[in-house]
Protein backbone atom coordinates (compact mmCIF):
# COMPACT_ATOMS: atom_id res chain seq x y z
CA UNK A 1 0.00 0.00 0.00
CA UNK A 2 1.04 3.80 -0.39
CA UNK A 3 2.72 4.52 2.71
CA UNK A 4 2.15 7.71 5.00
CA UNK A 5 -1.78 7.99 4.28
CA UNK A 6 -4.37 8.87 6.74
CA UNK A 7 -2.03 8.90 9.63
CA UNK A 8 -4.95 10.58 11.46
CA UNK A 9 -8.04 8.92 10.77
CA UNK A 10 -9.71 10.69 7.49
CA UNK A 11 -12.23 12.83 7.70
CA UNK A 12 -14.83 13.64 4.55
CA UNK A 13 -18.34 13.43 3.09
CA UNK A 14 -20.03 10.34 1.14
CA UNK A 15 -23.16 10.15 -0.56
CA UNK A 16 -24.62 6.49 0.54
CA UNK A 17 -25.69 7.21 3.98
CA UNK A 18 -27.85 10.26 2.57
CA UNK A 19 -28.24 9.92 -0.93
CA UNK A 20 -28.11 5.99 -1.84
CA UNK A 21 -27.89 6.12 -5.80
CA UNK A 22 -29.21 9.34 -6.24
CA UNK A 23 -25.46 11.06 -7.08
CA UNK A 24 -24.54 13.44 -10.10
CA UNK A 25 -21.86 16.17 -10.70
CA UNK A 26 -24.12 18.87 -9.40
CA UNK A 27 -25.12 18.10 -6.01
CA UNK A 28 -21.18 16.59 -5.88
CA UNK A 29 -20.17 20.15 -6.38
CA UNK A 30 -22.48 21.86 -4.42
CA UNK A 31 -21.38 19.24 -1.57
CA UNK A 32 -18.13 20.72 -2.29
CA UNK A 33 -19.16 24.39 -2.01
CA UNK A 34 -20.53 23.47 1.16
CA UNK A 35 -17.71 21.72 2.67
CA UNK A 36 -16.19 25.37 2.24
CA UNK A 37 -18.99 27.48 3.42
CA UNK A 38 -19.80 25.94 6.13
CA UNK A 39 -16.45 25.61 7.99
CA UNK A 40 -16.13 21.60 7.75
CA UNK A 41 -12.87 22.04 5.42
CA UNK A 42 -11.75 24.57 7.92
CA UNK A 43 -12.17 21.46 10.78
CA UNK A 44 -10.97 18.96 9.00
CA UNK A 45 -12.83 17.48 6.49
CA UNK A 46 -11.22 16.79 2.95
CA UNK A 47 -12.59 13.73 1.15
CA UNK A 48 -15.37 14.58 -1.47
CA UNK A 49 -16.64 10.53 -1.90
CA UNK A 50 -18.80 9.40 -3.68
CA UNK A 51 -20.12 6.06 -3.31
CA UNK A 52 -22.06 3.43 -5.42
CA UNK A 53 -23.99 4.20 -8.93
CA UNK A 54 -21.73 6.62 -10.22
CA UNK A 55 -20.71 3.82 -12.44
CA UNK A 56 -21.93 3.95 -16.35
CA UNK A 57 -20.61 0.80 -19.06
CA UNK A 58 -17.33 -0.44 -19.74
CA UNK A 59 -16.25 0.73 -23.19
CA UNK A 60 -15.36 -2.26 -25.74
CA UNK A 61 -11.48 -1.72 -24.36
CA UNK A 62 -12.94 -2.48 -20.91
CA UNK A 63 -12.69 0.44 -19.43
CA UNK A 64 -14.91 2.12 -17.06
CA UNK A 65 -17.06 5.42 -17.48
CA UNK A 66 -19.45 7.20 -15.25
CA UNK A 67 -23.13 6.88 -16.05
CA UNK A 68 -23.40 9.95 -18.71
CA UNK A 69 -26.90 11.24 -17.50
CA UNK A 70 -25.22 12.05 -14.30
CA UNK A 71 -21.96 12.91 -14.88
CA UNK A 72 -21.86 14.42 -18.02
CA UNK A 73 -18.46 16.36 -17.48
CA UNK A 74 -16.81 13.05 -16.55
CA UNK A 75 -15.22 12.37 -13.32
CA UNK A 76 -11.85 14.48 -14.21
CA UNK A 77 -13.84 17.79 -14.94
CA UNK A 78 -15.29 16.90 -10.89
CA UNK A 79 -12.26 15.76 -9.73
CA UNK A 80 -10.41 19.05 -10.68
CA UNK A 81 -13.46 20.95 -9.41
CA UNK A 82 -13.05 19.64 -5.96
CA UNK A 83 -9.37 19.80 -6.16
CA UNK A 84 -9.84 23.15 -6.84
CA UNK A 85 -11.67 23.68 -3.41
CA UNK A 86 -8.10 22.32 -2.03
CA UNK A 87 -10.53 19.31 -0.78
CA UNK A 88 -9.64 15.40 -2.31
CA UNK A 89 -11.51 13.17 -4.43
CA UNK A 90 -12.99 9.61 -3.77
CA UNK A 91 -14.76 7.40 -5.64
CA UNK A 92 -16.07 3.91 -5.18
CA UNK A 93 -15.71 0.04 -6.71
CA UNK A 94 -15.96 -3.70 -5.73
CA UNK A 95 -14.01 -6.41 -5.98
CA UNK A 96 -16.62 -8.27 -7.46
CA UNK A 97 -18.31 -8.64 -10.91
CA UNK A 98 -21.09 -6.16 -9.52
CA UNK A 99 -21.18 -3.32 -6.98
CA UNK A 100 -23.71 -3.94 -4.45
CA UNK A 101 -25.77 -1.32 -6.60
CA UNK A 102 -25.34 -3.91 -9.35
CA UNK A 103 -23.23 -1.86 -11.42
CA UNK A 104 -20.07 -2.99 -13.03
CA UNK A 105 -17.40 -4.26 -10.89
CA UNK A 106 -13.83 -4.16 -10.56
CA UNK A 107 -13.25 -8.27 -10.97
CA UNK A 108 -10.86 -8.58 -13.70
CA UNK A 109 -10.10 -5.50 -14.37
CA UNK A 110 -8.24 -3.73 -11.30
CA UNK A 111 -5.02 -2.88 -12.93
CA UNK A 112 -7.29 -0.97 -15.51
CA UNK A 113 -9.90 0.35 -13.00
CA UNK A 114 -6.79 1.81 -11.30
CA UNK A 115 -5.01 3.65 -14.09
CA UNK A 116 -8.39 5.12 -14.97
CA UNK A 117 -8.74 6.50 -11.06
CA UNK A 118 -5.14 7.94 -11.08
CA UNK A 119 -6.11 9.70 -14.77
CA UNK A 120 -9.04 11.20 -13.43
CA UNK A 121 -6.94 12.23 -10.22
CA UNK A 122 -8.95 9.88 -7.68
CA UNK A 123 -7.43 10.13 -3.88
CA UNK A 124 -9.62 7.64 -2.07
CA UNK A 125 -10.81 4.13 -3.10
CA UNK A 126 -13.95 2.86 -1.17
CA UNK A 127 -13.96 -0.85 -2.10
CA UNK A 128 -16.82 -3.12 -1.78
CA UNK A 129 -17.26 -6.63 -1.27
CA UNK A 130 -20.55 -7.66 -3.37
CA UNK A 131 -20.62 -10.67 -5.86
CA UNK A 132 -17.28 -11.89 -4.94
CA UNK A 133 -18.56 -15.68 -5.20
CA UNK A 134 -15.10 -17.82 -4.97
CA UNK A 135 -12.92 -14.90 -3.81
CA UNK A 136 -10.95 -14.49 -0.60
CA UNK A 137 -10.67 -11.20 0.80
CA UNK A 138 -7.21 -10.78 1.84
CA UNK A 139 -6.37 -11.62 -1.71
CA UNK A 140 -8.66 -9.63 -3.59
CA UNK A 141 -7.81 -6.58 -1.80
CA UNK A 142 -4.20 -6.98 -2.37
CA UNK A 143 -4.85 -7.16 -5.63
CA UNK A 144 -6.23 -3.96 -5.84
CA UNK A 145 -3.67 -2.72 -3.64
CA UNK A 146 -0.69 -3.47 -6.16
CA UNK A 147 -2.95 -1.74 -8.81
CA UNK A 148 -3.38 1.24 -7.23
CA UNK A 149 0.69 1.15 -6.91
CA UNK A 150 1.41 0.16 -10.07
CA UNK A 151 -0.91 3.50 -11.54
CA UNK A 152 1.60 5.46 -9.32
CA UNK A 153 -1.14 7.70 -7.67
CA UNK A 154 -1.26 7.73 -3.56
CA UNK A 155 -4.75 7.02 -2.63
CA UNK A 156 -6.59 5.88 0.41
CA UNK A 157 -7.67 1.98 0.46
CA UNK A 158 -11.04 1.80 2.27
CA UNK A 159 -11.93 -2.04 2.81
CA UNK A 160 -15.31 -2.79 3.20
CA UNK A 161 -16.00 -6.75 3.55
CA UNK A 162 -17.88 -5.81 6.88
CA UNK A 163 -15.87 -7.71 9.23
CA UNK A 164 -16.44 -10.61 7.41
CA UNK A 165 -12.72 -12.19 7.23
CA UNK A 166 -11.19 -10.51 9.97
CA UNK A 167 -9.91 -7.40 8.13
CA UNK A 168 -8.05 -6.52 10.99
CA UNK A 169 -5.56 -8.97 11.02
CA UNK A 170 -4.57 -8.41 7.23
CA UNK A 171 -5.58 -4.74 6.82
CA UNK A 172 -2.89 -3.27 8.05
CA UNK A 173 -0.77 -3.45 5.68
CA UNK A 174 -3.34 -3.19 2.68
CA UNK A 175 -4.83 -0.24 3.43
CA UNK A 176 -5.58 2.42 5.69
CA UNK A 177 -9.17 1.56 7.17
CA UNK A 178 -11.32 -1.17 7.31
CA UNK A 179 -14.98 -1.83 8.25
CA UNK A 180 -15.40 -3.67 10.84
CA UNK A 181 -19.33 -4.44 10.68
CA UNK A 182 -22.17 -4.41 8.29
CA UNK A 183 -24.15 -1.19 7.80
CA UNK A 184 -25.20 1.40 10.19
CA UNK A 185 -28.39 3.03 9.36
CA UNK A 186 -29.21 6.32 11.63
CA UNK A 187 -30.53 4.97 14.51
CA UNK A 188 -29.30 5.01 18.29
CA UNK A 189 -30.05 1.71 19.48
CA UNK A 190 -32.07 -0.63 16.47
CA UNK A 191 -31.38 -3.41 14.61
CA UNK A 192 -33.07 -3.70 11.16
CA UNK A 193 -33.37 -6.96 10.29
CA UNK A 194 -33.59 -6.94 6.53
CA UNK A 195 -33.80 -10.82 6.28
CA UNK A 196 -30.53 -11.94 4.64
CA UNK A 197 -29.04 -9.23 6.40
CA UNK A 198 -29.01 -6.53 8.89
CA UNK A 199 -28.06 -2.98 9.47
CA UNK A 200 -27.35 -1.91 13.05
CA UNK A 201 -27.77 1.23 15.42
CA UNK A 202 -25.26 3.19 16.98
CA UNK A 203 -24.92 1.32 19.89
CA UNK A 204 -25.30 -1.81 17.96
CA UNK A 205 -21.82 -0.72 16.00
CA UNK A 206 -20.40 0.82 18.99
CA UNK A 207 -20.69 -2.85 21.09
CA UNK A 208 -19.20 -4.50 18.39
CA UNK A 209 -15.36 -2.46 18.15
CA UNK A 210 -15.01 -4.87 21.46
CA UNK A 211 -11.52 -6.73 20.82
CA UNK A 212 -9.94 -4.29 17.74
CA UNK A 213 -8.38 -1.80 19.24
CA UNK A 214 -5.01 -3.18 19.25
CA UNK A 215 -5.17 -3.53 15.61
CA UNK A 216 -5.58 0.15 14.73
CA UNK A 217 -3.18 3.27 14.83
CA UNK A 218 -1.81 5.70 12.30
CA UNK A 219 -2.19 4.63 9.07
CA UNK A 220 -4.58 1.72 9.51
CA UNK A 221 -7.80 2.12 11.30
CA UNK A 222 -10.53 0.23 12.57
CA UNK A 223 -13.83 1.54 10.31
CA UNK A 224 -17.15 1.16 12.41
CA UNK A 225 -18.84 2.89 9.21
CA UNK A 226 -19.80 6.57 8.12
CA UNK A 227 -21.88 9.05 10.31
CA UNK A 228 -25.09 9.41 10.44
CA UNK A 229 -25.11 12.98 12.46
CA UNK A 230 -27.94 15.18 10.44
CA UNK A 231 -29.74 12.46 8.97
CA UNK A 232 -32.40 12.00 12.08
CA UNK A 233 -31.68 10.90 15.37
CA UNK A 234 -32.27 13.60 17.69
CA UNK A 235 -29.21 16.37 18.61
CA UNK A 236 -28.20 14.71 21.85
CA UNK A 237 -28.39 10.81 20.17
CA UNK A 238 -25.98 12.82 17.10
CA UNK A 239 -23.76 14.01 19.73
CA UNK A 240 -23.31 10.93 21.74
CA UNK A 241 -22.86 8.92 17.78
CA UNK A 242 -19.77 11.23 16.84
CA UNK A 243 -18.44 11.80 20.51
CA UNK A 244 -18.07 7.87 20.40
CA UNK A 245 -16.34 7.91 17.06
CA UNK A 246 -14.09 10.44 18.21
CA UNK A 247 -12.96 8.40 21.19
CA UNK A 248 -12.87 4.91 18.85
CA UNK A 249 -10.34 6.90 16.72
CA UNK A 250 -12.49 6.34 13.50
CA UNK A 251 -12.81 7.40 10.21
CA UNK A 252 -15.29 10.65 10.03
CA UNK A 253 -16.89 10.27 6.84
CA UNK A 254 -20.12 12.56 7.39
CA UNK A 255 -22.95 11.26 5.51
CA UNK A 256 -25.43 14.52 5.89
CA UNK A 257 -26.97 16.39 3.42
CA UNK A 258 -24.04 19.15 4.52
CA UNK A 259 -26.22 21.86 2.02
CA UNK A 260 -28.84 21.99 4.05
CA UNK A 261 -27.58 20.78 7.51
CA UNK A 262 -29.00 22.70 10.76
CA UNK A 263 -26.54 24.68 12.58
CA UNK A 264 -27.18 22.03 15.44
CA UNK A 265 -25.55 19.76 12.77
CA UNK A 266 -22.87 22.22 11.61
CA UNK A 267 -21.81 22.79 15.41
CA UNK A 268 -21.63 19.16 16.28
CA UNK A 269 -19.39 18.21 13.06
CA UNK A 270 -17.43 21.25 13.33
CA UNK A 271 -16.65 21.00 17.05
CA UNK A 272 -12.88 21.44 16.92
CA UNK A 273 -11.76 20.46 20.69
CA UNK A 274 -13.57 17.18 20.31
CA UNK A 275 -12.41 16.68 16.50
CA UNK A 276 -8.65 17.34 17.86
CA UNK A 277 -9.62 13.95 20.30
CA UNK A 278 -10.11 11.97 17.00
CA UNK A 279 -7.17 13.50 15.40
CA UNK A 280 -5.03 12.85 18.40
CA UNK A 281 -1.11 11.82 16.74
CA UNK A 282 -0.68 8.74 18.94
CA UNK A 283 -3.63 7.38 17.39
CA UNK A 284 -4.67 4.88 19.89
CA UNK A 285 -8.57 3.64 19.75
CA UNK A 286 -10.81 4.37 22.98
CA UNK A 287 -12.17 1.90 25.41
CA UNK A 288 -15.36 0.94 28.06
CA UNK A 289 -13.26 1.50 31.39
CA UNK A 290 -16.56 0.90 33.21
CA UNK A 291 -20.45 0.97 33.42
CA UNK A 292 -22.96 1.36 36.16
CA UNK A 293 -26.31 1.81 35.59
CA UNK A 294 -26.92 2.14 31.67
CA UNK A 295 -23.75 4.85 31.71
CA UNK A 296 -20.47 3.73 30.11
CA UNK A 297 -17.04 5.45 30.90
CA UNK A 298 -14.65 5.77 27.81
CA UNK A 299 -11.05 6.72 28.16
CA UNK A 300 -8.70 7.66 25.53
CA UNK A 301 -4.89 8.28 25.86
CA UNK A 302 -3.60 10.81 23.73
CA UNK A 303 -0.27 12.53 23.50
CA UNK A 304 1.04 14.78 25.95
CA UNK A 305 -0.15 12.67 28.70
CA UNK A 306 -3.75 13.71 27.83
CA UNK A 307 -6.88 12.00 28.31
CA UNK A 308 -10.23 11.98 26.70
CA UNK A 309 -13.09 10.91 28.94
CA UNK A 310 -16.46 10.51 27.93
CA UNK A 311 -19.40 8.98 29.84
CA UNK A 312 -21.65 7.75 27.64
CA UNK A 313 -26.15 7.46 28.66
CA UNK A 314 -27.14 4.58 27.15
CA UNK A 315 -30.54 4.86 28.94
CA UNK A 316 -33.53 7.05 27.36
CA UNK A 317 -33.64 8.98 31.04
CA UNK A 318 -31.37 11.41 32.24
CA UNK A 319 -28.65 9.78 34.53
CA UNK A 320 -26.38 10.90 37.48
CA UNK A 321 -22.71 10.76 36.83
CA UNK A 322 -20.36 11.18 40.00
CA UNK A 323 -16.33 10.16 38.99
CA UNK A 324 -14.18 10.34 41.57
CA UNK A 325 -11.24 10.84 39.51
CA UNK A 326 -8.66 10.13 42.74
CA UNK A 327 -10.27 6.62 43.17
CA UNK A 328 -10.21 5.51 39.79
CA UNK A 329 -6.15 4.99 38.56
CA UNK A 330 -5.68 3.46 34.93
CA UNK A 331 -3.12 2.02 32.94
CA UNK A 332 -4.24 1.29 29.71
CA UNK A 333 -3.00 -2.33 28.86
CA UNK A 334 -2.36 -1.30 25.47
CA UNK A 335 -0.36 1.93 25.03
CA UNK A 336 0.40 1.67 29.00
CA UNK A 337 -0.80 5.41 29.14
CA UNK A 338 -1.35 5.73 32.69
CA UNK A 339 -4.11 8.08 34.56
CA UNK A 340 -3.86 8.63 37.97
CA UNK A 341 -5.20 11.95 40.10
CA UNK A 342 -4.16 10.53 43.06
CA UNK A 343 -0.89 11.55 42.08
CA UNK A 344 -1.33 14.29 39.45
CA UNK A 345 -3.42 16.66 39.44
CA UNK A 346 -5.45 17.42 35.75
CA UNK A 347 -7.48 19.86 34.68
CA UNK A 348 -10.96 19.12 33.02
CA UNK A 349 -12.32 20.64 30.44
CA UNK A 350 -16.20 19.75 29.31
CA UNK A 351 -15.96 19.29 25.49
CA UNK A 352 -19.30 20.26 23.99
CA UNK A 353 -20.14 22.85 26.84
CA UNK A 354 -16.57 24.52 25.90
CA UNK A 355 -16.24 25.08 29.67
CA UNK A 356 -13.51 24.57 32.43
CA UNK A 357 -14.60 22.22 34.86
CA UNK A 358 -11.82 22.56 37.74
CA UNK A 359 -9.53 19.94 38.43
CA UNK A 360 -9.28 15.97 39.00
CA UNK A 361 -9.36 16.81 42.76
CA UNK A 362 -13.07 17.26 43.03
CA UNK A 363 -15.32 14.29 41.29
CA UNK A 364 -16.92 15.05 38.53
CA UNK A 365 -20.43 15.28 38.69
CA UNK A 366 -23.28 16.27 36.23
CA UNK A 367 -26.79 14.94 34.73
CA UNK A 368 -25.94 13.16 31.66
CA UNK A 369 -29.53 13.46 29.63
CA UNK A 370 -30.81 10.55 27.84
CA UNK A 371 -28.71 9.24 24.84
CA UNK A 372 -26.00 11.79 25.48
CA UNK A 373 -22.53 12.19 26.54
CA UNK A 374 -20.60 14.28 28.59
CA UNK A 375 -16.87 14.63 27.13
CA UNK A 376 -14.30 15.77 28.64
CA UNK A 377 -10.37 16.73 28.13
CA UNK A 378 -7.70 15.94 30.92
CA UNK A 379 -4.62 17.40 30.64
CA UNK A 380 -1.64 18.16 33.00
C1 LIG B 1 -22.55 -1.79 0.95
C2 LIG B 1 -21.64 -0.91 1.81
C3 LIG B 1 -22.28 0.45 1.99
C4 LIG B 1 -22.53 1.09 0.63
C5 LIG B 1 -23.39 0.17 -0.23
C6 LIG B 1 -23.51 0.67 -1.66
O1 LIG B 1 -23.73 -2.07 1.62
O2 LIG B 1 -21.38 -1.52 3.04
O3 LIG B 1 -21.46 1.28 2.79
O4 LIG B 1 -21.31 1.36 0.00
O5 LIG B 1 -22.85 -1.15 -0.29
O6 LIG B 1 -24.31 -0.15 -2.46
Amino acid sequence: KFDGLAMTPPMGWNSWNKFACNVDEKMIREVADAMVSSGMKDAGYTYINIDDCWHGDRDAEGFIHPDAKRFPSGMKALADYVHGKGLKFGVYSDAGSQTCGGRPGSRGYEFQDALTYASWGVDYLKYDWCNTQGLKAEGAYETITAALRKAGRPMVLSICEWGNDKPWTWGPTVGQLWRTTGDIYNCFDCINDHGSWKSWGVMQIVDKQEGLRQYAGPGHWNDPDMLEVGNGMVVNEDRAHFSMWNMLAAPLITGNDIRKMSPATRDILTNKEVLAVNQDKLGVQGFRFATKDSVETWLKPMADGKWAVTFLNRAKKPRAVDFDWKANPVTDDLSKAQLNAATTTYKVRDLWAKKDEGTTKKPFKATVPGHDVAMLLLWK
